[in-house]
């Protein structure tokens, strides 16, 4: 009893419910939510595609939450640990996990770098008068940031090292104290955003581009069902943190008080939510001001900066532009400190077996430096691309600077995104799915939710269905569709 006591204090316990709530919502939402959701649903379908998307997240999505915080929770491990507790043949899927995230940092912290600079930008202007925009077109100005290595690299290193501290914090004093008060300031600041866009004339055609259904995108020759589904699946993985292996993490440090049966359903719900509301947000903004709707770099860092410097314009569109932008710096950087703390759990865990202290703080720093060099091909990608202007990062020709990838991806930034979202993360979630679902049995979990007094989980032959036959099949197909993404 003592040493499992001992064993907590080591490796981190969350400190409140609500507290770890935050922190598994801080990892779902981020740029996922704001740049990937909106324009993908728009261009997909609009309510057509928010159909299929619900679909996944209920059948796929839920149960695999589920399925990763009971993993961690039941063995108290980060995810290597936490698989080869459990299975032998499945022993290896943890590394799988571990892999994951370093692919996906190696972007992320470079975009969380970029909204930096932006958020930086904006107060300047705020003070300044709009002079740091003056004579500058929106595309110029990204085109001219990301060409710069050093302002890339600085920008880079400030939101790696803001990283450091809070994850070298701890779980309790650090990840989720971050989180409890940078969730809620989010959400409020959305919400805020979402009002003061509709007092701008043509908005509401922003609402028509997201939500108006189109059901003729499942037989168009172009796009199919297959594409919907496959979109879908891999923005759901992306934006809910799953197949990463964060959810065992964040797992591991739960108490049995918290009740598992309703989180999976709670932490999906909030990301879907978030990534309405965001919608709702940026598309009206571009709409209100005649910009083409964009995904990806191109809607943050060129539509919406023209909207708030030239479309909204003043002291007010500089100040809406520093909120915006610290509002997705807060759900970058929530997103990103879960990634890095998959990593640091592993090693932790390590030490703790092997007898040793476990050095949080040393962890965290060389982790830290490791990924800061596998994020230098993203992050230098624009040198040696000469962009005079209007360039986007996610436009061919740009960010090639580097670019010797055998496959069709415009970038590096797409060649990260592809492998982690349309590969890893459903393969890790299959493996998975096929663990619960023929090997160890769904009993597992349902046993692991019922250790909180009074609660059960409810539709358990459901949950067993889709371990067995329905993710696996969904999830088989996502990965086959995916094949053309790569040319084979
Ligand atoms: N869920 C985050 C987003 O929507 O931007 C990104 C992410 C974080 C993906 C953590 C995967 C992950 F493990
Ligand atoms: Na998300």
């Amino acid at each position: 009893r003592k040493m499992t006591r001992e064993k907590d204090v080591a490796r981190g316990q969350w400190r409140s419910k609500f507290g770890f709530l935050m922190a598994a919502i801080g990892s779902a939402v981020g740029l996922g939510n704001l740049w990937g959701f909106p324009y993908k649903m728009g261009k997909s379908g609009g309510g057509a595609f928010l159909v299929v998307y619900l679909a996944v997240v209920l059948l796929v999505g839920v149960v695999i939450m589920l399925g990763e915080l009971a993993l961690g929770r039941k063995t108290g491990k980060g995810a290597v640990e936490a698989y080869q507790a459990v299975s032998k043949k499945f022993a290896w899927v943890g590394y799988l996990g571990v892999a994951s995230p370093f692919i996906i940092l190696a972007f992320y912290n470079v975009l969380g770098g970029m909204v930096l600079k932006y958020m930086v930008a904006f107060v300047e202007s705020m003070f300044s008068g709009g002079a740091n925009f003056a004579n500058i077109k929106s595309g110029a100005y990204f085109g001219e940031f990301i060409c710069n290595g050093s302002d890339m690299l600085l920008y880079l290193a400030i939101f790696e090292l803001l990283n450091i501290v809070i994850v070298m914090s701890g779980v309790e004093s650090g990840i989720e104290r971050f989180n409890k008060y940078a969730i809620p300031a989010l959400a409020i600041i959305l919400a805020g955003l979402a009002v003061y866009v509709y007092t701008f004339p043509g908005a509401e055609k922003g609402l028509d581009f997201m939500f108006k259904p189109n059901f003729a995108v499942f037989s168009d020759p172009e796009i199919g069902f297959f594409k919907v589904l496959k979109t879908a699946a891999g923005q759901m993985f992306f934006s809910l943190s799953l197949g990463m292996g964060v959810m065992i993490t964040y797992g591991s440090y739960l108490s049995k008080e918290q009740d598992l049966s309703r989180e999976m359903y709670i932490i999906p719900l909030a990301d879907t939510i978030i990534a309405v509301l965001a919608g709702m947000v940026v598309m009206p903004a571009c709409f209100a001001f005649g910009l083409a709707p964009a995904g990806g770099p191109s809607l943050l860092f060129v539509s919406l900066h023209e909207v708030f410097v030239t479309g909204m314009g003043g002291f007010s569109g500089s100040f809406v532009g520093f909120l915006f932008y610290f509002l997705v710096f807060l759900a970058a950087i929530s997103s990103s400190m879960s990634l890095l703390e998959v990593c640091v759990a592993c090693l932790l865990d390590r030490q703790i077996r092997k007898g040793k202290a476990p050095t949080r703080a040393a962890t965290t720093i060389v982790l830290a430096l490791v990924l800061f060099v596998v994020s230098l091909p993203v992050a230098l990608d624009g040198l040696g691309s000469n962009v005079a202007g209007g360039a986007a990062m996610n436009s061919p020709g740009v960010m090639m600077g580097l670019k010797k990838i055998p496959v069709a991806f415009d970038c590096w930034l797409d060649f990260y995104d592809m492998l982690s979202e349309g590969v890893m993360m459903p393969l890790g979630s299959l493996l998975m799915s096929v663990m619960f679902g023929w090997v160890l049995g769904t009993k597992v979990i349902a046993d692991e939710v019922a250790l909180t007094p009074g609660k059960k989980l409810r539709f358990e032959w459901l949950v067993d269905l889709c371990f067995k036959f329905i993710v696996p099949v969904i999830l088989v197909v996502v990965l086959l569709a995916q094949l053309q993404d790569f040319g084979l």
